[in-house]
């Protein structure tokens, strides 16, 4: 069975056993990240959106105009309504679905006040060459949802603009948990919050049979059960996914290597399918992201469902990203016609497995299927 989200394999059940008694050693834990963020303070919040909260009130955002990727999730629509922030939407470049930069020029204006990068799928903005089309006059916020780990010449995303935030639940089996890395003057206090009934799913979740139970059943599941994260207020990170975190985490440096170079061999054998593949040069693979063949294109969707019966769950991050939100679209007037490449990416993109712990044989069977599914489409 093969996951996008990250899996707990039973040699590591013992870690994640523990992660539930124990708490978390936390001058270990910041001494660890202090290699990643020298000089920064690390605050970790239930999810990942809360940081961005604290970042838009702590650089003062709120009414102001911010510079962002069309493609990216809709969590950040409601956000902006809350903090009456105007978005200015930046189509994307096709090859990194990251912002294609030549964006910026056309969309600025004098009231814009900060620019919210993606490293999308873990690859690697041009924070440099953002600055110089901006003669550093935007605040940058990076968004490190998909990128921990990410660098480039020994500098880890995250350490690129004013304050940075990371999704630890993408990357590592945490269950939910977001961590904001920050200026050290930044006062910051939040409240507690206790592992719950839906912290209990998302472990369950990350072993292979519940996960494809959760997707069988998931449907009929899942609205029935609350959704802390939506909770008002940012607040601070349960004990045990903290405890996961910091026990996942120490052997990430080895790990990753190996995710990068199956990585890089699963974009391979997909390239010879036509898939095309995102730029590969410093890129942390958080997602391996690729667009379906264009002449396969609107059929997407059934070769994802196929690929189930094989028991390859793949996901479609964005296949809505905001400027699709219907709300969002009324609500700030968007021309789709502004943003094709945006456009174009959720209708092709696929998600493929990848935890840290294949080997080639996991991704010489996928791609086996993936084969048959492509010769039956
Ligand atoms: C790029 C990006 N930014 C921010 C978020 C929000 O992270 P979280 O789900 O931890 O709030 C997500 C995921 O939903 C994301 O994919």
């Amino acid at each position: 069975m093969y996951f996008v989200h990250p899996q707990i394999k039973l040699n590591n059940l013992d870690k994640a056993i523990l992660s539930l008694a124990r708490s978390p050693d936390l001058e270990k834990l910041i001494q660890k990240l202090s290699f990643y963020f020298p000089r920064k303070q690390f605050i970790f919040t239930d999810m990942g959106r809360s940081a961005f909260k604290i970042i838009i009130e702590k650089l003062n955002l709120k009414n102001s105009e911010v510079l962002l990727p069309a493609y990216i999730c809709d969590i950040f629509y409601p956000i902006f309504k809350r903090y009456n922030i105007r978005p200015v939407f930046l189509d994307i470049d096709l090859e990194t679905f990251n912002i294609d930069t030549e964006e910026i020029e056309k969309k600025i204006t004098s009231k814009s006040k900060a620019i919210l990068i993606c490293h999308t799928y873990g690859l690697l903005s041009d924070i440099q060459r953002i600055k110089e089309i901006t003669n550093n006059r935007l605040l940058i916020i990076e968004d490190c949802a998909h990128s921990f780990g990410l660098q480039k010449n020994g500098i880890f995303a995250g350490n690129l603009g004013e304050a940075a935030f990371f999704s630890l639940y993408k990357f590592l089996p945490t269950l939910r948990g977001g961590l904001l890395v920050c200026p050290r003057d930044w006062q910051i206090n939040l409240a507690e919050t206790f592992f719950d009934f839906r912290d209990c799913l998302s472990f369950l979740n990350c072993f292979s049979i519940f996960a494809l139970l959760f997707k069988i059943f998931g449907n009929r599941i899942a609205p029935k059960i609350p959704r802390k994260e939506k909770r008002e207020w940012p607040s601070a990170l349960n004990r045990v996914s903290l405890n996961l975190f910091q026990r996942f985490l120490e052997n990430f440096e080895k790990s990753l290597k190996k995710r990068i170079e199956l990585a890089l061999y699963f974009q391979e054998e997909l390239k010879k399918l036509g898939f095309q593949v995102q730029e590969s040069k410093n890129n942390v693979f958080c997602y391996l992201s690729a667009l379906i063949p264009g002449n396969l294109k609107s059929k997407r969707d059934c070769f994802v469902k196929t690929l189930r019966k094989y028991k390859i769950f793949c996901t479609r991050i964005w296949q809505t990203p905001i400027i699709l939100n219907p709300r969002a679209q009324r609500e700030y007037q968007i021309n789709l016609n502004e943003f094709p490449n945006t456009v174009e990416a959720a209708k092709r993109i696929i998600n493929f497995p990848l935890q840290n712990y294949y080997t080639e044989k996991e991704i010489k069977k996928m791609i086996f299927s993936i084969k048959k599914v492509i010769a039956n489409l």
